[in-house]
């Protein structure tokens, strides 16, 4: 009988694991997503997931991946899929990249860390923030993935050229200027919540930290969470309890120009540094980022959290890389969830796609097993959605693949 049953019945092998335990129930990032919700404190989570104003771009960059149709070729050799691709000049095993997040450790206390080495496994590169709270050399004291650093324009120019030299002396390949800061968006979440970097302890906090005695604990344990890259140089490096709208506003420089990204540029290049710009929305200034010589310009929104009501960077894809041709490599990022995602960028015109949410929805879920997991999730769905689609190399990615439908999405049920 117990013979017979045996033969029926697997017996599933205990994961002892507390983390791996729960990443196995999730199926895709919207359930690491909602396991990064449940650890951490309202607010945190706010941070992370929230948009500006409305969120209408933050909705619609997922929508719009969602609305993009795939038409898949059959009874084409897929039996070996290779994912990978040259990505600023380098030959890389999938075309993803990590977007650079600011405040990373809030997630987790490795922070910063923990996503390096989860992308290193995959040969990914990963983008620090300036408002990174890991130091440049810090970072590469520990990282084996391709490093790049963003930069956002400190008024302080002394303070933006020191940070570019001293990526270059630990190893970057390259910087990432953002250009869609002047002044920070207005993300409401957050002014609800009367967020600050670092959190306040006001009741509200106490309460909500109180929820998540993890996550309280681990706050508690480490050393505080900074700038760890402007620290004691910029008057405030996030010791101090600030909105990063007043910091932001009160640092950056507003009259940042095309003019004065020539210097950028030249700093960069002096010390062998390539340069992506990010943030780009419009084909007129993707032309004139070519004119100005950068090696890569990233379409993006910022993730939906700067300006509210633009489009889905992926929807302009077709249209830059008509202007722009083949010379310049174009990054995109925004609302990718999946492999399918990725595939559909690409057909569509990108040479690499970033990730911000996804990984840091991984990290708040389980440190770097968490980040594991959805980079695993994507790439393998990356190579699943190729073989399905009939396409067994990155080069045969290409815009017949895809057609979209454009400014018709419903908003996603929260
Ligand atoms: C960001 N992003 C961002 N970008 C940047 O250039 N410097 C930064 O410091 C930050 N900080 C930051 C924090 C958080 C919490 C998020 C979610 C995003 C934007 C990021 O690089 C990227 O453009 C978006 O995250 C891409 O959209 P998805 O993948 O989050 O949908």
């Amino acid at each position: 009988m117990l013979e017979s049953l045996t033969s029926l019945v697997q017996l599933k092998s205990v994961e002892w694991n507390r983390v791996e335990r729960k990443l196995a129930t999730c199926g895709d990032v919207g359930d690491v997503r909602k396991l990064a919700r449940r650890q951490l404190p309202g607010g945190v989570f706010d941070y992370i997931d929230g948009g500006a104003e409305d969120e209408i771009s933050l909705e619609r960059n997922s929508s719009a991946f969602r609305d993009a149709v795939l038409h898949p070729n059959v009874l084409r050799d897929v039996s070996t899929i290779d994912t990978s691709t040259n990505v600023l000049g380098v030959a890389r095993p999938t075309p993803i990249v990590l977007a650079p997040t600011g405040f990373t450790r809030i997630a987790h206390p490795d922070g910063e860390l923990a996503v390096a080495r989860a992308a290193a496994a995959y040969g990914m590169p990963y983008g620090l923030s300036t408002l990174g709270t890991r130091s440049i050399e810090e970072l590469a004291d520990v990282a084996t993935a391709p490093l790049w650093f963003q930069v956002y324009v400190w008024k302080d120019r002394g303070l933006v050229r020191e940070m570019i030299e001293r990526s270059a002396a630990a190893g970057y390949e390259a910087i990432i200027v953002t250009i869609d800061t002047a002044v920070l968006g207005r993300r409401e979440r957050d002014v609800r919540r009367g967020f600050t970097l670092p959190p306040k302890i006001g009741l509200d906090t106490f309460v909500d930290g109180a929820l998540h005695p993890r996550w309280s604990l681990d706050l508690f344990r480490h050393e505080p969470i900074t700038f760890s890259n402007v620290a004691g140089m910029s008057g405030i490096d996030g010791g101090t309890a600030i909105t990063l709208s007043d910091y932001v506003n009160d640092q950056f420089d507003q009259a940042l120009s095309w003019e004065s990204l020539d210097w950028m540029i030249e700093a960069a290049r002096n010390v062998g540094l390539k340069v992506v710009l990010k943030g780009i929305q419009r084909v007129d200034d993707a032309e004139r980022a070519v004119a100005q010589g950068v090696d890569a310009i990233a379409l993006s929104n910022h993730g939906g959290r700067q300006i509210d009501g633009t489009p889905a960077p992926v929807q302009m894809l077709t249209g830059v890389r008509d202007a722009v041709g083949s010379g310049i490599q174009v990054i995109c990022d925004g609302g990718i969830r999946r492999g399918s995602d990725v595939v559909k960028a690409i057909a569509l015109g990108a040479d690499a796609v970033m990730l911000g949410r996804p990984y840091l929805y991984g990290l708040g879920a389980g440190g770097q097993r968490g980040v594991s997991w959805v980079l695993d999730h994507i790439v393998s769905g990356m190579r699943r959605t190729m073989a399905l689609c009939g396409r067994a190399t990155v080069g045969e990615l290409t815009p017949d693949l895809v057609t979209q439908q454009l400014w018709r999405s419903p908003p996603l049920q929260r």
